[in-house]
């Protein structure tokens, strides 16, 4: 049998190269930027397997231009970039990283929750712009979390760790999902499942942590936006297009919610200029998992998936 060619379509952590070289011959992109369709399709002729990132689309195109191709083995836990389908078709395995990144990600969008309801963002900008400033009983004054309700939107497993976090923080916890959790994980988080209406019309704060599929398109939009509480803040550390961006800038600036802390945008790279001036907007750029841990889990366990199925094994974490 002849040595299987794994092409890397972006720089991965060395732990995660070092497993892919001990079972083939690798081909890695070597730079942050995206990869050139040209150099992509190139190197994608005689590959057995393709270690993707989020940001590559693995769509009939790059199919067509990996006719040997096995596997995909995507490192992350979304996987709205890879069609599945057409991969399904074509008999190629797709696999992501979920597990290993759950806490970085709760951790991430818990950060996000007391900056954006502690007013960090706007009290570092003050001092950064210099601007003189004198300790005052009401100053910059924000919102406690004790008492207050979160709502979770698709409790997986980065919405229990949220959950679990949130509940340390004295919040009491409601969440959506397709399927009631487990009896032992509600009793644990004291949560409970309510109706998508229920959830944004008496959550303080709103978090995202559904995956992202035409189903969640826009499921944030401006009627469920007008149906939060005035006082109340969005956290989206799932996917940018399950908000309607430009209706949140507009929620944002009447005041119809409190505010928002993102990580993730409708088009990324861009952010929505609306969302750069506003003051009660956290923002920063899809941090989720970016911990030098968790990218080095990432990378291995996207590295082990390619190692099982070029042995014939089963995936660990198979989509399809
Ligand atoms: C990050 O956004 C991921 O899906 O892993």
């Amino acid at each position: 049998m002849s040595t299987p060619r794994i092409v890397v379509t972006g720089r991965i952590p060395d732990s995660g190269l070092e497993i892919l070289q001990s079972i083939g011959e690798v081909w890695a992109w070597g730079d942050d930027r995206p990869i050139p369709t040209e150099v992509r399709n190139a190197q994608l002729a005689d590959a057995t397997a393709a270690v993707t990132l989020l940001t590559d689309q693995v769509d009939v195109a790059f199919l067509a231009a990996a006719p040997e191709l096995q596997l995909v083995a995507n490192v992350a836990v979304g996987y709205n970039n890879i069609d599945v389908e057409a991969c399904t078709a074509r008999g190629v395995t797709v696999t992501n990283t979920p597990g290993v990144l759950t806490d970085a990600t709760a951790d991430l969008a818990m950060g996000l929750l007391l900056m954006v309801t502690r007013r960090l963002g706007e009290g570092e900008r003050l001092l950064r712009s210099q601007t003189p400033w004198k300790w005052g009983m009401f100053m910059m004054l924000g919102t406690g979390l004790q008492g207050r309700r979160l709502g979770i939107v698709g409790l997986g497993g980065i919405g229990v760790a949220l959950a679990t976090r949130a509940r340390a923080f004295g919040m009491e916890i409601v969440y959506h999902n397709r399927s009631a959790a487990d009896a032992a994980i509600e009793r644990q988080l004291g949560a409970s499942l309510v109706g998508l209406d229920e959830l944004l019309a008496t959550s303080d704060v709103v978090s995202l942590n559904c995956p992202y599929s035409p189903a969640t398109h826009h499921l944030i939009d401006a009627a469920a936006l007008s149906s939060m509480r005035p006082s109340a803040f969005l956290i989206n550390t799932a996917r940018g297009p399950i908000v309607d961006e430009a209706a949140l800038v507009s929620a944002l600036q009447d005041g119809t919610i409190a505010g928002a802390g993102l990580d993730v945008f409708e088009n990324e790279p861009e952010v929505h200029p609306g969302l750069i001036d506003l003051d009660n907007v956290v923002i920063v750029p899809h941090l989720g998992s970016a911990t030098v841990e968790t990218r080095g889990a990432m990378a291995e366990l996207a590295a082990k998936n390619v190692a099982a199925v070029l042995a014939g094994r089963a995936p660990i974490t198979a989509i399809n």
